[in-house]
């Protein structure tokens, strides 16, 4: 029987799902509603939609959501919105008796993790979180080198992310740029990377300390390039011919729609200068975390770099384990396939201890994350297609263990101190479920 599905968000990265559902997967989905609290934006989405199937779909505004699932009877919420808005759509779904698939991350903070957990067990819903990465070949593929034991027990992890100055920069210029809307990076953006190592290593973060600054998108770097003229944003910008940071809303037809003619109705401005002085996330961070197995990680993640990608290292009792990924650019909703894997900067290399070091040929595949999103869809609307020999399923505990190591890594910047990940949510202890 067809799935019934509303989207709460009508932002950039509610197309994927919108298109998925009406598109290749028509036949087992069907969207009844779609709700935002921006009526261009939930305009502009049922226009295109009108075009492309010629169903007049529902739209409700944010206050409306309630009478949306009384309307359009859906089993499955999808939640798209902002990272701080994600708790309160979750609960009060499951509690109205609706299945919930959310975006990462599940949230941003332990009481509002805390609230979903409850939340899911008292009302029995499911909840799942999508982590595209997982699905990607090469992710999937260390995954499977490490289950097979290629370089036996994990004892020591090395992993270090770099976001560049295209893509990375985007996080400084609009909702992500503050903590209460986003938990900043080391939750918004690493939540995939601690997700991957939770799934990989398979185990769970126990303590975390960190350091972190920001320390490339200040005010001070703006003035070192020269640029001393600076607007608030991009749009009105008198620097704008000369500031290599620039982005022009007017000039992508896809950021136009999607922002630049939205923002008389919220005031939501997507091109803020990333020298501004009104943020208060990280740029350049440090984690010294460890785990229940009693695996040690390093981890660093950057924002300003020249590339964007990762280099892990698994070092393992009988041997190590390098993968390097390096992804195309992209700016987010520019209307290009985001995180797609540039093959020449993508590598597996085993180092056994005996025998010689030898190259794994990488999985691929084409599309948004290096193949993963495509992967993800079918196991969201067709799930009895596919089979999860790798545990790629992430539901609300998977949820909850990615944010974690960002959660107590935001509380150990603040304390100067490690911070114990049970001691901020205790009902992720398997003795308390
Ligand atoms: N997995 C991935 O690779 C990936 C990629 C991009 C985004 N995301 C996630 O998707 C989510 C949305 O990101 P985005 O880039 O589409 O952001 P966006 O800013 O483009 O869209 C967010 C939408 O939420 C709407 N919104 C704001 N307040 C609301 C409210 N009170 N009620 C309902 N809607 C409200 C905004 O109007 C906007 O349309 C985020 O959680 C982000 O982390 C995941």
């Amino acid at each position: 029987m067809k799935q019934r599905y509303v989207i709460v968000g009508a932002g950039g990265r509610h197309e994927m799902y919108r298109d998925a559902i009406l598109g290749p997967y028509a036949a087992e989905a069907t969207l009844t509603g779609l709700c935002d609290n921006n009526r261009g934006r939930l305009a502009l989405s049922a226009g295109i939609i009108r075009d492309k199937t010629g169903i007049d779909l529902p739209v409700y505004e944010a206050d409306a959501f309630d009478a949306m699932i009384t309307k359009a009877r859906p089993d499955w919420v999808v939640i798209t919105t902002k990272d701080s808005l994600h708790d309160a759509y979750i609960c009060r779904a499951m509690e109205l008796g609706c299945h919930v698939i959310t975006e990462k991350p599940m949230t941003i903070d332990a009481e509002r993790c805390r609230r979903i957990l409850k939340t899911q067990r008292q009302t029995g819903k499911q909840l799942r979180v999508t982590f595209n990465y997982r699905y990607s070949p090469p992710r999937t593929q260390v995954k499977d080198l490490l289950m097979n034991g290629v370089i036996g027990d994990i004892l020591s992890v090395d992993f270090h992310w770099m976001l560049d100055i295209r893509h990375g920069a985007d996080y400084f210029r609009r909702w992500h740029r503050n903590k209460e809307n986003s938990g900043g990076l080391l939750v918004h953006k690493a939540t995939h990377h601690f997700d991957l190592v939770n799934w990989w290593i398979d185990s769970t973060p126990k303590t975390v300390y960190a350091t972190g600054r920001r320390a490339f998108y200040r005010p001070d770097t703006a003035q070192q390039q020269g640029l001393t003229n600076r607007s608030e944003r991009c749009h009105d910008c008198p620097e704008a011919g000369h500031c290599r940071f620039h982005l022009s809303l007017a000039d992508n037809p896809h950021l136009r729609a999607l922002y630049l003619e939205q923002e008389r109705y919220d005031g939501y401005y997507r091109d803020r200068c990333v020298f501004s002085e009104a943020m208060d996330i990280e740029d350049s961070m440090a984690l010294a975390v460890t785990y229940a197995n009693n695996a040690r990680m390093s981890y660093s993640l950057n924002a300003f770099m020249p590339w964007e990608g990762y280099v892990i290292v698994f070092n393992g009792t009988q041997g190590r384990l390098e993968h390097k990924c390096e992804e195309s650019v992209y700016i987010n909703a520019d209307g290009s396939v985001p995180g797609a894997l540039k093959a020449e900067g993508t590598w597996i290399r085993v180092y056994p201890h005996v025998e010689p070091a030898y190259e794994e040929p990488v999985w691929e595949a084409l599309g948004g994350h290096g193949g993963g999103d495509e992967l993800l869809l079918q196991d969201i609307f067709r799930p009895e297609t596919t089979q999860d020999p790798y545990r790629r399923r992430a539901g609300e505990r998977d949820g909850a263990w990615s944010i974690l190591t960002g959660i107590a890594a935001n509380c150990s910047i603040q304390q100067g101190m490690p911070i114990h990940t049970l001691a901020l949510v205790p009902e992720l202890d398997a003795g308390s479920q």
